[in-house]
């Protein structure tokens, strides 16, 4: 494994073994302090986070290392420099980069020049560490996510590709409920993962109405309407999307133990309900802190 852009880059084994090392970590948290003693991680924001940014800083540091996060405009990026460039010169002083980008063609050039390991912090197109970090959380919760019924409401975005590719490899089921049109996911990403999918017996299913999609899930996972970059479609969306709200009595189709995920940030009140969001079988905070054993994991096997 050389860098983590996309879950489809990974081969079955490669996601196997994050799976595996991220349980080992969490239990004994202690065995790995110095795994990356004197390594660096370059951290790059084009956009705000909050788990990111926090749960890759606290990770390299307990694992013996440190790390640092750079602005857009602390860049000379932000002055024209070409992400080639920003690559090469940021390899000859850290051992990983991590970036969140607008365009996922930024995370590929970053891979492409970097001559060390680059981990996909969120792009347009895909989440991968959020990815990894949601089926880690149903396996805790499930075991075996082979024909596991995962139902994803709302926006097709880039949260809902990094579920694609993760179930296909994993051999889930997925449903993705969308009103259709620019809510669809991307064409070519569900394309993909259902080629993925033969190897495993997964199924990536898109389904409209959200009641049917709901119907006897285990897992029920919702993201933000209206994305990072997308603020001046705020007010459309929440028009578009309303019928899709997760709220008590969708919750209430999915089957009787079923869970509720969230990525978060949340806009509680717009895609979730509080009743939800705060529901006992909700997990979105061992989620949020799942972020974080998961990605010591993938740094230790692309950083060691
Ligand atoms: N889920 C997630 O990536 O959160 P942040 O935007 O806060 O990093
Ligand atoms: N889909 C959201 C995820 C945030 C973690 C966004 O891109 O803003």
């Amino acid at each position: 494994m050389k860098h983590l852009t996309s879950i489809h880059e990974l081969s079955h084994d490669e996601l196997q073994e994050i799976l595996r090392l991220s349980k080992e970590i969490k239990a004994y948290p202690q065995r790995f302090r110095g795994a990356l003693a004197g390594k660096t991680l370059a951290m790059i924001f084009q956009k705000p986070s909050t788990r990111t940014r926090v749960s890759f800083q606290v990770g390299i540091e307990q694992l013996g290392g440190s790390g640092f996060s750079l602005g857009q405009n602390e860049l000379q990026l932000g002055r024209g420099e070409t992400i080639e460039d920003t690559a090469r010169v940021l390899s000859r002083y850290v051992n990983g980069i991590m970036a969140r980008v607008f365009s996922h063609d930024d995370i590929i050039k970053l891979a492409t020049h970097a001559t060390v390991p680059v981990i996909n912090g969120l792009s347009d197109l895909l989440h991968p560490c959020q990815g990894i970090c949601d089926y880690f959380t149903m396996q805790e919760r499930f075991g075996d996510l082979r024909g596991l019924k995962v139902t994803y409401v709302g926006d097709g975005n880039n949260v809902a590709h990094s579920l694609a590719y993760g179930a296909a490899k994993l051999g889930a089921h997925l449903v993705i409920s969308t009103p259709g049109g620019k809510y669809l996911p991307n064409e070519t990403v569900i394309a993909t993962a259902r080629k993925d999918a033969e190897a495993t017996g997964a199924t990536i299913e898109l389904v409209t109405d959200p009641v049917q999609a709901v119907s006897g899930a285990k897992v029920v996972y919702t993201d933000v309407w209206t994305s990072m970059g997308q603020e001046e479609e705020s007010k459309q969306r929440r028009k578009d999307l309303a019928a899709y709200q997760v709220n008590g009595a969708l919750f209430a189709k999915a089957a009787k133990d079923a869970i509720f995920m969230h990525c978060l940030p949340a806009h509680r009140g717009e895609e979730v309900t509080n009743e939800v969001a705060d529901h006992a079988r909700s997990v979105i905070f061992d989620q949020a802190e799942n972020r974080m054993h998961t990605q010591k994991a993938e740094m230790v096997l692309l950083m060691g």
